[in-house]
């Protein structure tokens, strides 16, 4: 395809905060975005030029969507198979269906791991109580159980310690068929963003260090704090990865380093990601804008990073209540997403704070940075 030209159609899946990043970046390059989503007000839609609200799988409204637009990209992966079909045999969906097929799925998104040569858990998957107590015994516990579909922020997992846990936690899970991932006694966990445009030419962002609370993203750190040779692996495992899938937009890939320095593909989502947030303010190409170059068919530039950088989620509640010192924070860059309920555990905004090249602080020093939002940093 040629590129698409100023002023041209980009049709979104999903009205959340991705989306809503993604569509503030094709208005910069001339672009309108139409949302397609389950929510009124959304904010994707708040931003956007048009917006359908429907459920994503009904047939009439994902054809008077796929119709209304020029090319389809995605901030919620989560549609039917069918679904998927229906916008594909209307207009370019990117990335294809085929590879959000795979990210959908545990299963299917390990075997095709490791079948591109991308280490990851051992793992096993779990359609019985009785295949669960033979997985558990041959991969041994601790470990990690979950579901293989619709799985974020730590929903569908349970993690096993002793044998009582088997039967509670596969009783609770849903839906299944399950999957049983042995536990990773991780030194750190690690991401890279990457982009793949129509011509195959890839612009990947550097390796970012992330932090985790209460299963929900917390901090990143740009650039992660690791040697040469664990960044060159996890390097080389995203633009793997993105080759063995024929990749066109963007795509992150989350990975654990163990004690040893091995680096392990934890999951994959081809989309944009809540840890390459920190790309708006510290890049001159954000991981939005990569997104929409490489769905739009234009060059991609190359992902590089003008300062240091380290990005804080805010959650729920006790995070928006913090907003007004937030903005009477000096050098803390605020990002709000324009949800009016603020649920505990709700991803609400986040904020950034660079520093020069090099001179990313210590934990200390980082929360020092942070300001009223350090305090629990
Ligand atoms: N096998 C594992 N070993 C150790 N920690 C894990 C494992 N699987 C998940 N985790 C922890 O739980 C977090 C969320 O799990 P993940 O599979 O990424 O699901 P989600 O879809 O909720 O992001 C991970 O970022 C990591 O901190
Ligand atoms: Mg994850």
């Amino acid at each position: 395809m040629t590129a698409l030209p100023p002023n041209a159609t980009i049709g979104l899946v999903g009205g959340g905060q991705l989306g809503r990043m993604s569509a503030l970046a094709a208005a910069r390059l001339g672009y309108r975005c139409h949302i397609l989503t389950r929510e009124v007000d959304s904010p994707a839609a708040q931003v956007s030029h048009a917006v359908t609200i429907s459920d994503y799988s009904d047939p009439v409204s994902l054809r008077a969507f796929a119709e209304a637009v020029d090319v389809i990209s995605f901030e919620f992966e989560n549609v039917s198979a069918e679904g998927l079909d229906l916008l594909a045999s209307i207009k370019p969906v990117r990335p294809a269906p085929s590879v959000l097929r795979i990210s959908q799925d545990r299963l299917a998104e390990k075997s095709f791991l490791n079948g591109a040569g991308a280490e990851t858990a051992p793992w096993a998957p779990v359609h019985s109580l009785a295949e669960l107590r033979e997985a558990a015994a041959r991969l041994g516990l601790p470990a990690v159980l979950k579901t293989t579909r619709l799985g974020y922020d730590g929903k569908g997992q349970a993690m096993l310690r002793t044998q009582e846990d088997l039967e509670p936690a596969f009783e609770r899970l849903q839906p299944k068929p399950l999957v049983l991932e042995g536990f990773v006694d991780f030194g750190m966990e690690i991401s890279v963003v990457i982009a793949r445009g129509v011509d195959g030419s890839i612009s990947a962002f550097d390796t970012v260090e992330n932090r985790h609370k209460a299963h929900i993203l917390d901090l990143t750190f740009a650039p992660a704090r690791i040697p040469q040779s664990v960044d060159a692996a996890a390097q080389a495992t995203a633009r793997r990865v993105a080759e063995a899938l024929d990749l066109i937009g963007l795509l992150a890939v989350e990975m654990f380093v163990d004690r040893t320095g091995r680096v392990l593909v934890n999951e994959i989502a081809p989309r944009p990601h809540n840890s390459g947030h920190w790309s708006i303010d510290a890049c001159p190409a954000s991981q939005f804008e990569m997104h929409i170059r490489s769905i739009a068919g234009l060059p991609l530039p190359p992902a590089v990073r003008h300062s240091d950088a380290v990005m804080k989620n805010l959650v729920g509640p006790a995070d928006v209540a913090l907003w007004p010192q937030i903005l009477a924070t000096q050098g803390l860059i605020p990002h709000l997403y324009g949800k009016t309920e603020a649920r505990e555990g709700r991803k609400m905004g986040h904020v950034t704070r660079l520093f020069p090249r090099g001179a990313l602080p210590g934990d200390f020093g980082i929360r020092d940075a942070l300001g009223v939002l350090g305090e629990d940093a």
